[in-house]
Protein backbone atom coordinates (compact mmCIF):
# COMPACT_ATOMS: atom_id res chain seq x y z
CA UNK A 1 0.00 0.00 0.00
CA UNK A 2 1.45 3.35 -1.13
CA UNK A 3 1.60 5.26 2.64
CA UNK A 4 -1.25 8.08 2.94
CA UNK A 5 -0.21 9.72 6.34
CA UNK A 6 1.98 12.65 6.33
CA UNK A 7 4.67 11.10 8.42
CA UNK A 8 6.83 7.83 7.50
CA UNK A 9 5.07 4.98 8.79
CA UNK A 10 7.03 3.38 11.90
CA UNK A 11 8.10 -0.07 10.01
CA UNK A 12 6.90 -3.32 11.69
CA UNK A 13 8.93 -5.60 9.20
CA UNK A 14 9.70 -8.99 11.10
CA UNK A 15 13.31 -10.37 10.65
CA UNK A 16 13.67 -12.63 7.77
CA UNK A 17 15.74 -14.86 5.67
CA UNK A 18 16.22 -13.81 2.18
CA UNK A 19 17.59 -16.22 -0.20
CA UNK A 20 19.65 -14.78 -3.16
CA UNK A 21 20.01 -16.80 -5.54
CA UNK A 22 22.57 -15.51 -8.37
CA UNK A 23 24.37 -14.11 -5.84
CA UNK A 24 27.76 -13.82 -7.26
CA UNK A 25 26.39 -11.28 -10.26
CA UNK A 26 26.65 -7.81 -10.48
CA UNK A 27 23.01 -7.15 -8.77
CA UNK A 28 23.70 -8.40 -5.70
CA UNK A 29 26.83 -6.00 -5.22
CA UNK A 30 25.62 -2.97 -7.24
CA UNK A 31 21.95 -3.24 -6.19
CA UNK A 32 20.81 -5.60 -3.68
CA UNK A 33 23.39 -5.25 -0.85
CA UNK A 34 23.86 -1.85 -0.87
CA UNK A 35 20.18 -1.24 -0.22
CA UNK A 36 20.47 -4.03 2.48
CA UNK A 37 22.93 -2.25 4.13
CA UNK A 38 20.93 1.16 3.95
CA UNK A 39 18.00 -0.41 5.02
CA UNK A 40 20.64 -1.67 8.35
CA UNK A 41 21.28 1.50 8.75
CA UNK A 42 17.97 3.51 8.87
CA UNK A 43 17.34 0.96 11.09
CA UNK A 44 14.70 -0.36 8.90
CA UNK A 45 15.81 -4.41 8.69
CA UNK A 46 15.01 -6.46 11.93
CA UNK A 47 18.35 -6.71 13.04
CA UNK A 48 18.37 -10.73 13.17
CA UNK A 49 17.63 -10.85 9.77
CA UNK A 50 20.02 -12.83 7.59
CA UNK A 51 21.23 -12.84 3.79
CA UNK A 52 21.71 -15.68 2.11
CA UNK A 53 23.64 -15.69 -1.25
CA UNK A 54 23.13 -19.13 -3.17
CA UNK A 55 25.38 -19.15 -6.30
CA UNK A 56 27.35 -22.07 -8.38
CA UNK A 57 30.83 -20.64 -7.41
CA UNK A 58 32.80 -22.35 -4.18
CA UNK A 59 33.16 -19.64 -1.84
CA UNK A 60 33.31 -19.11 2.29
CA UNK A 61 30.84 -17.31 3.98
CA UNK A 62 34.14 -14.75 4.82
CA UNK A 63 34.87 -14.50 1.05
CA UNK A 64 31.07 -14.06 0.09
CA UNK A 65 31.17 -11.17 3.32
CA UNK A 66 34.58 -9.27 1.72
CA UNK A 67 33.11 -9.00 -1.73
CA UNK A 68 29.62 -7.43 -0.62
CA UNK A 69 31.60 -5.16 1.60
CA UNK A 70 33.54 -4.13 -1.72
CA UNK A 71 30.56 -3.82 -3.30
CA UNK A 72 28.41 -1.75 -0.68
CA UNK A 73 31.83 0.56 -0.71
CA UNK A 74 31.41 1.25 -4.02
CA UNK A 75 27.80 1.59 -5.23
CA UNK A 76 25.95 2.12 -1.54
CA UNK A 77 24.34 5.73 -1.57
CA UNK A 78 25.75 6.55 1.64
CA UNK A 79 29.38 6.43 2.21
CA UNK A 80 31.84 5.52 3.53
CA UNK A 81 30.69 2.34 5.46
CA UNK A 82 29.52 3.11 9.40
CA UNK A 83 31.98 0.31 10.65
CA UNK A 84 29.21 0.02 13.39
CA UNK A 85 26.38 -0.73 11.09
CA UNK A 86 28.77 -3.30 9.05
CA UNK A 87 29.93 -5.28 11.90
CA UNK A 88 26.29 -5.89 12.74
CA UNK A 89 25.58 -7.08 9.58
CA UNK A 90 28.31 -8.99 8.45
CA UNK A 91 27.53 -12.18 10.76
CA UNK A 92 24.44 -12.06 9.38
CA UNK A 93 25.47 -13.00 5.61
CA UNK A 94 25.99 -16.22 4.75
CA UNK A 95 26.75 -18.40 1.09
CA UNK A 96 25.28 -21.38 -0.14
CA UNK A 97 27.39 -23.25 -2.60
CA UNK A 98 25.33 -25.17 -5.30
CA UNK A 99 24.22 -25.05 -8.66
CA UNK A 100 20.43 -24.12 -9.74
CA UNK A 101 19.59 -27.71 -10.87
CA UNK A 102 20.97 -29.58 -8.07
CA UNK A 103 18.49 -31.01 -5.95
CA UNK A 104 20.45 -31.96 -2.53
CA UNK A 105 21.84 -28.11 -2.78
CA UNK A 106 18.12 -26.97 -2.04
CA UNK A 107 17.67 -29.73 0.94
CA UNK A 108 21.19 -28.63 2.23
CA UNK A 109 19.44 -24.91 2.08
CA UNK A 110 16.59 -26.56 3.66
CA UNK A 111 18.36 -27.86 7.11
CA UNK A 112 19.91 -24.30 7.08
CA UNK A 113 17.00 -22.66 7.24
CA UNK A 114 15.81 -23.96 9.53
CA UNK A 115 19.41 -23.55 11.81
CA UNK A 116 18.86 -20.08 11.05
CA UNK A 117 15.46 -19.96 12.04
CA UNK A 118 16.26 -21.78 15.50
CA UNK A 119 18.95 -19.41 16.07
CA UNK A 120 17.61 -16.02 15.06
CA UNK A 121 14.02 -16.35 15.75
CA UNK A 122 12.68 -15.91 12.18
CA UNK A 123 10.08 -18.25 12.63
CA UNK A 124 9.99 -19.34 8.81
CA UNK A 125 9.75 -16.25 7.36
CA UNK A 126 11.76 -16.61 3.70
CA UNK A 127 12.05 -14.16 0.82
CA UNK A 128 13.84 -16.03 -2.49
CA UNK A 129 14.83 -13.36 -4.61
CA UNK A 130 15.86 -14.87 -8.14
CA UNK A 131 18.17 -12.69 -9.62
CA UNK A 132 20.25 -15.03 -11.79
CA UNK A 133 19.46 -15.39 -15.68
CA UNK A 134 15.81 -15.43 -16.88
CA UNK A 135 16.62 -19.10 -18.36
CA UNK A 136 17.39 -20.30 -14.32
CA UNK A 137 14.14 -18.79 -12.79
CA UNK A 138 12.05 -22.07 -14.02
CA UNK A 139 14.32 -24.60 -12.40
CA UNK A 140 15.01 -22.31 -9.08
CA UNK A 141 11.20 -22.13 -8.71
CA UNK A 142 10.34 -25.40 -9.30
CA UNK A 143 13.46 -26.99 -7.36
CA UNK A 144 12.50 -25.04 -4.54
CA UNK A 145 8.70 -26.52 -4.49
CA UNK A 146 10.60 -29.84 -4.43
CA UNK A 147 12.51 -29.26 -1.16
CA UNK A 148 9.20 -28.00 0.26
CA UNK A 149 10.45 -24.57 0.45
CA UNK A 150 7.69 -23.08 -0.91
CA UNK A 151 4.68 -23.89 0.73
CA UNK A 152 3.02 -21.44 3.46
CA UNK A 153 2.07 -22.88 6.58
CA UNK A 154 -1.47 -23.21 6.77
CA UNK A 155 -1.73 -22.94 10.51
CA UNK A 156 1.45 -20.27 10.66
CA UNK A 157 0.57 -17.28 8.82
CA UNK A 158 3.40 -15.30 10.76
CA UNK A 159 5.86 -18.07 8.88
CA UNK A 160 5.23 -16.52 5.28
CA UNK A 161 7.48 -17.40 1.86
CA UNK A 162 7.88 -15.16 -1.08
CA UNK A 163 9.64 -14.92 -4.01
CA UNK A 164 10.60 -11.72 -6.38
CA UNK A 165 11.43 -12.10 -9.60
CA UNK A 166 13.95 -10.42 -11.73
CA UNK A 167 13.56 -9.05 -14.88
CA UNK A 168 13.33 -9.75 -17.85
CA UNK A 169 10.12 -11.52 -16.95
CA UNK A 170 9.48 -13.37 -20.09
CA UNK A 171 10.58 -12.86 -23.85
CA UNK A 172 7.04 -12.38 -25.44
CA UNK A 173 3.15 -13.28 -23.87
CA UNK A 174 3.82 -17.03 -24.40
CA UNK A 175 7.41 -17.03 -22.40
CA UNK A 176 5.94 -15.34 -19.67
CA UNK A 177 2.50 -16.93 -19.59
CA UNK A 178 4.84 -20.39 -19.56
CA UNK A 179 7.11 -18.53 -16.47
CA UNK A 180 3.75 -17.49 -14.08
CA UNK A 181 2.36 -21.24 -14.80
CA UNK A 182 5.78 -22.12 -13.55
CA UNK A 183 5.68 -20.19 -10.69
CA UNK A 184 2.05 -20.08 -9.73
CA UNK A 185 2.43 -24.26 -9.03
CA UNK A 186 4.98 -23.41 -6.69
CA UNK A 187 3.83 -20.14 -5.09
CA UNK A 188 0.45 -18.45 -5.04
CA UNK A 189 -0.32 -14.90 -6.66
CA UNK A 190 0.11 -13.40 -3.54
CA UNK A 191 3.24 -14.68 -2.85
CA UNK A 192 4.92 -13.65 -5.69
CA UNK A 193 6.62 -9.92 -6.44
CA UNK A 194 7.80 -9.40 -10.08
CA UNK A 195 10.06 -6.18 -9.74
CA UNK A 196 10.24 -3.21 -12.16
CA UNK A 197 12.84 -1.48 -10.57
CA UNK A 198 11.33 1.73 -11.59
CA UNK A 199 8.45 1.72 -9.77
CA UNK A 200 10.70 1.58 -6.44
CA UNK A 201 12.17 5.35 -7.42
CA UNK A 202 10.31 8.00 -5.31
CA UNK A 203 9.36 10.42 -8.47
CA UNK A 204 8.05 7.29 -9.38
CA UNK A 205 5.48 6.53 -6.70
CA UNK A 206 4.88 10.17 -6.44
CA UNK A 207 2.79 10.57 -10.07
CA UNK A 208 -0.61 9.17 -7.81
CA UNK A 209 0.46 11.79 -5.33
CA UNK A 210 0.52 14.11 -7.37
CA UNK A 211 -2.55 12.98 -9.15
CA UNK A 212 -4.56 12.43 -6.57
CA UNK A 213 -3.57 14.45 -3.94
CA UNK A 214 -4.13 17.62 -5.55
CA UNK A 215 -7.45 18.78 -6.55
CA UNK A 216 -7.00 21.12 -9.71
CA UNK A 217 -5.30 18.35 -12.13
CA UNK A 218 -8.03 16.05 -11.73
CA UNK A 219 -10.77 17.77 -13.49
CA UNK A 220 -8.18 18.26 -16.88
CA UNK A 221 -6.60 15.11 -16.92
CA UNK A 222 -8.63 13.72 -19.84
CA UNK A 223 -8.73 14.25 -23.71
CA UNK A 224 -10.99 17.73 -23.40
CA UNK A 225 -7.77 19.60 -22.46
CA UNK A 226 -4.95 17.30 -23.10
CA UNK A 227 -3.19 17.29 -26.75
CA UNK A 228 -0.77 14.36 -25.98
CA UNK A 229 1.26 12.72 -23.59
CA UNK A 230 5.29 11.66 -23.93
CA UNK A 231 6.96 9.42 -22.08
CA UNK A 232 10.82 9.35 -22.51
CA UNK A 233 13.40 7.82 -20.80
CA UNK A 234 16.82 8.16 -22.63
CA UNK A 235 20.20 6.94 -21.67
CA UNK A 236 23.67 8.52 -23.10
CA UNK A 237 25.19 5.19 -22.27
CA UNK A 238 25.73 2.16 -24.56
CA UNK A 239 24.82 -1.50 -23.20
CA UNK A 240 27.96 -1.54 -20.72
CA UNK A 241 28.81 -5.02 -21.04
CA UNK A 242 25.54 -6.89 -21.04
CA UNK A 243 25.69 -7.47 -24.93
CA UNK A 244 24.88 -10.63 -24.44
CA UNK A 245 21.71 -10.26 -23.10
CA UNK A 246 20.37 -7.17 -24.72
CA UNK A 247 20.99 -8.47 -28.28
CA UNK A 248 18.27 -10.90 -27.25
CA UNK A 249 16.20 -8.35 -25.69
CA UNK A 250 16.35 -4.94 -27.16
CA UNK A 251 15.07 -1.56 -26.67
CA UNK A 252 11.48 -2.65 -26.41
CA UNK A 253 11.63 -5.76 -24.44
CA UNK A 254 14.26 -4.42 -21.81
CA UNK A 255 12.52 -1.15 -21.79
CA UNK A 256 8.99 -0.40 -23.30
CA UNK A 257 7.35 -3.30 -21.56
CA UNK A 258 8.25 -2.78 -17.99
CA UNK A 259 9.55 0.75 -17.15
CA UNK A 260 7.59 3.15 -19.87
CA UNK A 261 4.19 1.01 -19.95
CA UNK A 262 4.60 1.32 -15.96
CA UNK A 263 4.96 5.10 -16.30
CA UNK A 264 2.11 5.30 -18.73
CA UNK A 265 -0.40 3.27 -16.53
CA UNK A 266 -0.03 5.69 -13.78
CA UNK A 267 0.10 8.57 -15.76
CA UNK A 268 -3.68 7.25 -17.64
CA UNK A 269 -4.81 5.18 -14.90
CA UNK A 270 -8.40 6.25 -13.16
CA UNK A 271 -8.68 7.05 -9.47
CA UNK A 272 -8.07 3.60 -7.72
CA UNK A 273 -10.87 3.26 -4.68
CA UNK A 274 -8.19 2.73 -2.26
CA UNK A 275 -4.58 2.57 -1.98
CA UNK A 276 -4.53 -0.73 -1.84
CA UNK A 277 -2.19 -2.69 -3.48
CA UNK A 278 -4.87 -4.67 -5.72
CA UNK A 279 -6.99 -1.73 -6.24
CA UNK A 280 -4.33 0.22 -7.80
CA UNK A 281 -3.06 -2.38 -9.87
CA UNK A 282 -6.46 -3.17 -11.29
CA UNK A 283 -6.97 0.29 -12.45
CA UNK A 284 -3.23 0.02 -14.46
CA UNK A 285 -4.34 -3.68 -16.14
CA UNK A 286 -7.91 -1.67 -16.92
CA UNK A 287 -5.27 0.74 -19.01
CA UNK A 288 -3.52 -1.95 -20.99
CA UNK A 289 -6.03 -3.43 -22.02
CA UNK A 290 -7.78 -0.15 -23.46
CA UNK A 291 -4.46 0.00 -25.49
CA UNK A 292 -5.65 -0.13 -29.10
CA UNK A 293 -4.14 -3.57 -30.87
CA UNK A 294 -1.55 -2.93 -33.72
CA UNK A 295 -2.45 -3.88 -36.92
CA UNK A 296 0.72 -4.59 -38.97
CA UNK A 297 0.01 -1.54 -40.85
CA UNK A 298 -0.16 0.35 -38.05
CA UNK A 299 3.06 -0.92 -36.75
CA UNK A 300 4.63 0.40 -39.60
CA UNK A 301 3.16 4.08 -39.34
CA UNK A 302 3.20 4.70 -35.58
CA UNK A 303 6.47 2.62 -34.49
CA UNK A 304 10.25 3.55 -35.27
CA UNK A 305 13.33 1.55 -34.08
CA UNK A 306 17.19 1.75 -34.20
CA UNK A 307 20.38 1.56 -33.74
CA UNK A 308 23.33 3.48 -32.80
CA UNK A 309 26.35 3.50 -35.51
CA UNK A 310 30.11 3.83 -34.35
CA UNK A 311 30.53 7.98 -33.55
CA UNK A 312 31.51 9.83 -30.31
CA UNK A 313 29.65 11.48 -27.58
CA UNK A 314 30.61 14.19 -25.89
CA UNK A 315 34.16 14.48 -27.20
CA UNK A 316 34.74 10.44 -26.34
CA UNK A 317 34.33 8.08 -29.36
CA UNK A 318 31.54 5.59 -28.73
CA UNK A 319 32.47 1.85 -30.36
CA UNK A 320 29.30 1.08 -32.81
CA UNK A 321 26.30 -1.45 -31.39
CA UNK A 322 27.94 -3.78 -33.56
CA UNK A 323 30.95 -4.29 -32.28
CA UNK A 324 30.09 -4.25 -28.35
CA UNK A 325 31.11 -7.94 -26.90
CA UNK A 326 28.08 -10.64 -27.22
CA UNK A 327 26.23 -8.48 -29.80
CA UNK A 328 25.91 -10.43 -33.20
CA UNK A 329 27.86 -9.26 -36.10
CA UNK A 330 24.70 -8.84 -38.27
CA UNK A 331 21.98 -8.11 -35.48
CA UNK A 332 19.37 -6.06 -36.16
CA UNK A 333 18.30 -5.57 -32.47
CA UNK A 334 17.24 -2.12 -31.68
CA UNK A 335 18.63 0.45 -29.04
CA UNK A 336 16.32 2.95 -29.62
CA UNK A 337 12.62 2.75 -29.75
CA UNK A 338 9.64 5.06 -30.46
CA UNK A 339 6.20 3.95 -30.24
CA UNK A 340 2.57 6.25 -30.67
CA UNK A 341 -0.05 4.18 -28.53
CA UNK A 342 -3.79 5.13 -28.24
CA UNK A 343 -6.09 4.62 -25.47
CA UNK A 344 -9.11 3.49 -26.42
CA UNK A 345 -11.29 4.79 -23.29
CA UNK A 346 -13.29 7.47 -22.39
CA UNK A 347 -10.78 9.26 -20.55
CA UNK A 348 -8.25 9.29 -23.16
CA UNK A 349 -10.08 8.37 -26.77
CA UNK A 350 -7.83 10.70 -29.57
CA UNK A 351 -5.20 11.42 -27.48
CA UNK A 352 -1.52 9.97 -28.55
CA UNK A 353 0.91 8.60 -26.20
CA UNK A 354 4.44 8.62 -27.60
CA UNK A 355 7.10 6.35 -26.00
CA UNK A 356 10.51 6.86 -26.55
CA UNK A 357 13.34 5.40 -25.24
CA UNK A 358 17.28 4.53 -26.35
CA UNK A 359 20.77 4.11 -25.50
CA UNK A 360 23.70 6.54 -26.16
CA UNK A 361 21.27 9.38 -26.73
CA UNK A 362 22.49 13.27 -26.27
CA UNK A 363 21.27 13.28 -22.75
CA UNK A 364 20.49 10.89 -19.89
CA UNK A 365 16.51 11.52 -18.66
CA UNK A 366 13.40 10.14 -17.75
CA UNK A 367 10.12 12.90 -18.07
CA UNK A 368 6.59 12.34 -18.59
CA UNK A 369 5.19 15.33 -20.62
CA UNK A 370 1.78 16.10 -21.11
CA UNK A 371 0.84 18.48 -22.89
CA UNK A 372 -1.96 20.55 -22.96
CA UNK A 373 -4.50 21.82 -25.81
CA UNK A 374 -3.61 25.07 -27.03
CA UNK A 375 -5.47 28.38 -26.07
CA UNK A 376 -7.95 29.30 -29.25
CA UNK A 377 -5.79 31.39 -32.00
CA UNK A 378 -7.87 34.39 -31.58
CA UNK A 379 -5.99 36.75 -29.03
CA UNK A 380 -2.45 36.18 -28.32
CA UNK A 381 -2.22 32.68 -29.32
CA UNK A 382 -1.46 33.91 -33.24
CA UNK A 383 1.63 33.36 -35.56
CA UNK A 384 3.00 36.89 -34.80
CA UNK A 385 2.55 36.44 -30.85
CA UNK A 386 4.10 32.62 -30.67
CA UNK A 387 2.37 31.42 -27.59
CA UNK A 388 3.71 27.78 -26.81
CA UNK A 389 0.91 24.85 -24.99
CA UNK A 390 1.37 25.11 -21.61
CA UNK A 391 3.17 21.32 -20.86
CA UNK A 392 3.40 20.03 -17.39
CA UNK A 393 6.96 17.88 -16.88
CA UNK A 394 7.34 15.78 -14.75
CA UNK A 395 10.90 14.72 -14.45
CA UNK A 396 11.87 11.05 -13.02
CA UNK A 397 15.36 11.50 -13.17
CA UNK A 398 18.11 13.07 -12.95
CA UNK A 399 17.22 16.15 -10.71
CA UNK A 400 13.55 15.22 -10.25
CA UNK A 401 11.23 17.82 -10.46
CA UNK A 402 7.57 18.92 -11.87
CA UNK A 403 7.27 21.75 -13.56
CA UNK A 404 4.39 24.07 -15.93
CA UNK A 405 5.16 25.94 -18.99
CA UNK A 406 2.96 29.16 -18.91
CA UNK A 407 3.16 31.57 -21.53
CA UNK A 408 4.32 35.20 -20.28
CA UNK A 409 4.35 38.59 -21.66
CA UNK A 410 7.96 39.89 -21.47
CA UNK A 411 8.59 43.35 -20.11
CA UNK A 412 8.89 46.01 -22.26
CA UNK A 413 6.34 48.23 -24.59
CA UNK A 414 5.88 45.37 -27.55
CA UNK A 415 3.07 43.03 -26.42
CA UNK A 416 5.62 39.59 -26.85
CA UNK A 417 5.06 36.53 -25.25
CA UNK A 418 7.58 34.27 -23.70
CA UNK A 419 7.32 30.55 -22.48
CA UNK A 420 8.12 30.80 -18.52
CA UNK A 421 8.33 28.31 -16.02
CA UNK A 422 7.04 27.49 -12.40
CA UNK A 423 9.02 24.63 -11.18
CA UNK A 424 9.30 22.86 -7.97
CA UNK A 425 12.69 20.58 -7.39
CA UNK A 426 12.59 18.06 -4.36
CA UNK A 427 16.27 18.32 -3.18
CA UNK A 428 15.27 22.01 -2.97
CA UNK A 429 11.86 20.70 -1.27
CA UNK A 430 12.87 18.12 0.83
CA UNK A 431 16.62 18.01 0.51
CA UNK A 432 18.93 15.10 -1.11
CA UNK A 433 18.09 12.38 0.94
CA UNK A 434 16.04 9.81 -1.42
CA UNK A 435 16.65 6.17 -0.77
CA UNK A 436 17.46 3.47 -3.56
CA UNK A 437 14.89 1.69 -5.61
CA UNK A 438 15.84 -1.36 -4.13
CA UNK A 439 15.72 -0.27 -0.73
CA UNK A 440 11.57 0.77 -0.95
CA UNK A 441 11.57 -2.19 -3.39
CA UNK A 442 13.32 -5.27 -0.79
CA UNK A 443 11.20 -3.15 2.60
CA UNK A 444 7.80 -3.61 0.94
CA UNK A 445 8.28 -7.46 -0.36
CA UNK A 446 9.87 -7.94 3.21
CA UNK A 447 6.50 -6.61 4.59
CA UNK A 448 4.30 -8.01 1.96
CA UNK A 449 3.00 -5.36 0.00
CA UNK A 450 3.08 -6.14 -3.27
CA UNK A 451 1.36 -2.40 -4.52
CA UNK A 452 4.85 -1.91 -6.04
CA UNK A 453 5.30 -5.26 -7.97
CA UNK A 454 4.05 -6.16 -11.34
CA UNK A 455 0.66 -8.29 -11.27
CA UNK A 456 0.20 -11.25 -13.50
CA UNK A 457 -2.27 -9.68 -15.71
CA UNK A 458 -0.15 -6.57 -15.88
CA UNK A 459 3.19 -8.08 -17.30
CA UNK A 460 0.94 -10.67 -19.49
CA UNK A 461 -1.15 -7.72 -20.86
CA UNK A 462 1.85 -5.55 -21.63
CA UNK A 463 3.58 -8.33 -23.48
CA UNK A 464 0.16 -8.95 -25.72
CA UNK A 465 1.16 -5.05 -26.96
CA UNK A 466 4.66 -5.45 -27.34
CA UNK A 467 4.38 -8.80 -29.05
CA UNK A 468 2.19 -7.29 -31.83
CA UNK A 469 4.89 -4.52 -32.51
CA UNK A 470 7.88 -7.67 -32.15
CA UNK A 471 5.92 -9.39 -34.87
CA UNK A 472 6.24 -7.01 -37.68
CA UNK A 473 9.73 -5.77 -36.88
CA UNK A 474 11.18 -9.48 -36.80
CA UNK A 475 9.72 -8.81 -40.64
CA UNK A 476 11.59 -6.00 -41.30
CA UNK A 477 8.20 -3.35 -40.40
CA UNK A 478 9.33 -0.48 -40.36
CA UNK A 479 13.15 -0.90 -41.44
CA UNK A 480 15.73 -0.25 -38.71
CA UNK A 481 17.38 3.21 -38.94
CA UNK A 482 20.76 4.20 -37.63
CA UNK A 483 21.74 6.56 -35.49
CA UNK A 484 25.03 9.05 -34.86
CA UNK A 485 25.60 8.23 -30.96
CA UNK A 486 24.84 11.69 -29.21
CA UNK A 487 22.06 12.03 -31.12
CA UNK A 488 18.36 12.42 -30.06
CA UNK A 489 18.12 8.71 -32.39
CA UNK A 490 16.64 8.21 -36.01
CA UNK A 491 14.78 10.84 -38.11
CA UNK A 492 12.13 9.03 -38.54
CA UNK A 493 11.12 9.74 -34.72
CA UNK A 494 10.75 13.23 -35.23
CA UNK A 495 8.72 12.28 -38.16
CA UNK A 496 5.97 9.98 -36.16
CA UNK A 497 5.62 13.62 -34.69
CA UNK A 498 6.13 15.88 -37.04
CA UNK A 499 2.64 14.42 -38.94
CA UNK A 500 0.42 16.09 -36.28
CA UNK A 501 2.28 19.59 -36.28
CA UNK A 502 3.79 18.10 -32.74
CA UNK A 503 7.49 17.78 -31.31
CA UNK A 504 9.47 15.72 -29.13
CA UNK A 505 10.68 18.19 -26.09
CA UNK A 506 14.39 18.76 -25.92
CA UNK A 507 15.57 17.12 -22.38
CA UNK A 508 17.06 19.88 -20.29
CA UNK A 509 21.11 19.52 -19.84
C1 LIG B 1 17.19 -1.73 -16.86
C2 LIG B 1 17.57 -2.07 -18.28
O1 LIG B 1 15.99 -2.35 -16.51
O2 LIG B 1 17.05 -0.33 -16.73
C3 LIG B 1 18.85 -1.36 -18.68
O3 LIG B 1 17.74 -3.47 -18.39
C4 LIG B 1 18.73 0.13 -18.41
O4 LIG B 1 19.16 -1.62 -20.04
C5 LIG B 1 18.23 0.40 -16.99
O5 LIG B 1 20.01 0.70 -18.60
C6 LIG B 1 17.92 1.87 -16.79
O6 LIG B 1 17.61 2.11 -15.44
P1 LIG B 1 17.83 3.54 -14.77
O7 LIG B 1 17.32 3.38 -13.38
O8 LIG B 1 19.30 3.83 -14.85
O9 LIG B 1 17.04 4.51 -15.60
Amino acid sequence: MLENSQSTPAITAEPCALVIFGATGDLTARKLLPAIYNLSKDGLLPPSSVVIGFARRPKTDAEFREEMLRGINAFSRSRPVDPGVWEKLAPRLFYHQSSFDQADGYQSLATRLLELDKTHGLGGRRLYYLSTSPTEFGTIVSQLGQAGLGNIDPFNSKAWRRVIVEKPFGHDLQSAQQLNWAINRVFDESQVFRIDHYLGKQTVQNLLVFRFANGIFEPIWNRRYVDHVQVTVAEDIGVEGRGGYFDTAGTLRDMIQNHLMQLLTLVAMEPPVSLDGDAIRDEKVRVLKAISAFTPEQVEKMTVRGQYSAGSENGKPVIGYHEERGVKADSTTETYAAVQLAIDNWRWYGVPFYLRSGKHLKRKGSEINIHFNRAPGVLFNTPQRGTSANVLTLRIQPRESIGLRMNAKRPGTAATIAPVGMNFHYSEAFGSYSPEAYERLLLDAILGDSTLFIRRDEVESAWQIIDRIEGSWAAGKPPLKIYSPGSWGPAEAEELLKSSGRSWDELPT
